[in-house]
């Protein structure tokens, strides 16, 4: 079974362009050739079709970084072939890794003595990070369950309905329940009051966002350590927290350093960051750091011997790539704190410029806060014209890719669109956006104008023309009623 669906065509058979040159049958789309064709004939076939997918600088849905030094480029090509798991083969590469696991963890301002290390792990990204973090809470939990001779088959884990889809797989594959506290109208995090009363003995953690995916906004982990705390205080529990800082946790240091969301928050045990969105590396990295080495068991680190020395290991792949911790650890020493806040503190500036060009169009409500992550999410005031899902659509015929979506339960009937404001978007870019919104508004105003005139016309010919019955209200009623099947014809929701 393929599991993802693209551009698809019935012709078995791939037609190429300038390879012709080199060969003259066609390859078969889904079945190995039968023959070797010449390395420039595949580098040709594969550049040609790659020139249809869309541009990484343009998706404006992705928080991921898209553009590294050459300089990076270059230590990542070299590393290409070194397999990260081969510890003892490359030790230093391992070295590097533990070089930023123990930065991440000093950033977050994890209880480390000063001859002790840091506890966390590299992975493919935030989700692998989740998983890990999920799996340390669920076992620990088990664990103490088990001594206590209490029953240790339903475990949950208490959310915002608003996590990222991340988490409601690590639920499913590793069986706990998510209980996700609701939104609503005008609140699109989670409400840490909500998410406390909902905590039971069997939650093994709350999990806050730091940097909501749909909205970019900050959940008040403060607040939820307070509460959390009386409650654990209260019944004799130890409910504990993670904070998903996928996005946040490279913005809030810099930007926000009052803001106390981290291992200064006695409750807070572990926390994951994706290195490849605001961390500033190519796709995929993230990473997972633990408070303490009591807060991952030892039982999930498993201990390799038979490729040399004794390997401790705690990710779910075996192998992978070596690249991304290299170029991780290069964007650490080439920017170090300040060079991270002069870039944040840059989007920031973009992401406002944004927002108030927005604005300034009269159509939206901006639905994302100042403090933050640096994107701009906004919803129509009026949707009985036309609908973010035509704005999007419309924006296509420019290049950009900007995502529309509902907003989960129980706030589904908010629509919003989302820019992303990375380091390569600059100001002179979200000019250029502001004046295709500009354009596209205008677009669907006359479009909505044109299809009025059309619909009004027929109502007038179906009630007889001018000397009809039916009231003003009615035809109006009518009329509405046809623009808003038009308007919904292609509606579609997605974010990543
Ligand atoms: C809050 C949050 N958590 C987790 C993830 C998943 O991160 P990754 O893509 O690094 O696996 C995302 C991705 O956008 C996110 O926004």
């Amino acid at each position: 079974m393929v599991l993802s669906k693209a551009v698809h065509s019935d012709d078995a058979a791939l037609h190429c362009t300038f390879a012709s040159r080199y060969v003259r049958a066609p390859l078969p789309r889904f079945k190995l050739p039968e023959e070797s064709i010449p390395k420039e004939a595949a580098y040709q076939v594969i550049n040609d079709e790659l020139m249809l997918d869309g541009n990484p600088r343009l998706n404006l849905a992705s928080f991921v970084n898209t553009w590294m030094e050459p300089e990076c480029d270059k230590l990542m090509m070299a590393a290409v072939s070194k397999n990260y798991v081969d510890m003892d083969v490359y030790p230093v590469t391992t070295e590097f890794q533990d070089r930023c696991v123990n930065m991440i963890a000093h950033l977050f301002n994890a209880p480390i003595g000063t001859d002790e290390t840091a506890m966390g792990v590299g992975t493919v990204g935030s989700s692998e990070a989740i998983m890990l973090a999920g799996l340390a809470f669920k076992r620990k939990w088990q664990n103490k369950r088990k001594a206590e001779g209490k029953p240790y088959d339903k475990p949950n884990i208490v959310t915002g309905a608003n996590v990222q889809v991340c988490w409601e797989k690590f639920a499913r594959y590793f069986e706990v329940e998510l209980k996700e506290v609701k939104l609503k109208e005008g609140y699109y995090i989670m409400d840490p009051e909500k998410a406390v009363n909902m905590v039971d003995e069997n939650t093994i953690c709350v999990a806050a966002i730091l940097g909501s995916t749909l909205t970019g906004e900050f959940e008040d982990v403060e607040k939820l350590n307070e509460l959390l705390t009386q409650k654990n205080k209260e019944i004799g529990w130890d409910v504990p927290i993670h904070v998903d800082a996928a996005s946040g946790g490279f913005i809030a240091p810099f930007l926000y350093k009052d803001l106390v969301w981290d291992f200064r928050l006695p409750l807070v045990k572990s926390i994951n960051v994706s290195g490849h969105k605001y961390g500033l590396v190519y796709p995929g990295v993230g990473w997972v750091v633990w408070r303490s080495k009591e807060d991952l068991p030892d039982e999930l680190i498993f201990h390799i011997n038979y490729l040399g020395i004794d390997q401790p290991t705690f990710t779910l792949n075996f192998s992978k790539g070596s690249s991304q911790i290299i170029a991780q650890y290069y964007q650490f020493i080439r920017l170090g704190f300040e060079g991270y806040k002069d870039i944040m503190e840059n989007c920031m500036g973009n992401a406002k410029v944004l927002r108030e060009g927005i604005e300034q169009t009269g159509c939206f409500n901006i639905v994302s806060k100042e403090v933050g992550v640096p994107l701009v999410a906004f919803a129509l005031k009026d949707s009985t014209k036309y609908t973010v899902y035509n704005i999007s659509e419309n924006l296509r015929q420019f290049g950009w890719i900007v995502p529309a979506y509902t907003m989960p339960a129980d706030a589904q009937n908010i629509a919003v669109l989302r820019i992303v404001v990375r380091e390569d978007f600059s100001r002179s870019i979200a000019e250029r956006l502001l004046s295709d919104i500009q354009k596209v508004l205008g677009e669907l105003e006359e479009h909505y104008e044109h299809v009025t005139k059309v619909i009004a016309t027929q109502v007038d010919i179906q009630t007889g023309g001018a000397g009809t019955h039916k009231s003003e209200h009615e035809i109006e009623e009518g009329m509405i009623a046809s623009w808003k099947k038009e308007v919904n014809r292609k509606k579609r929701s997605g974010v990543c």
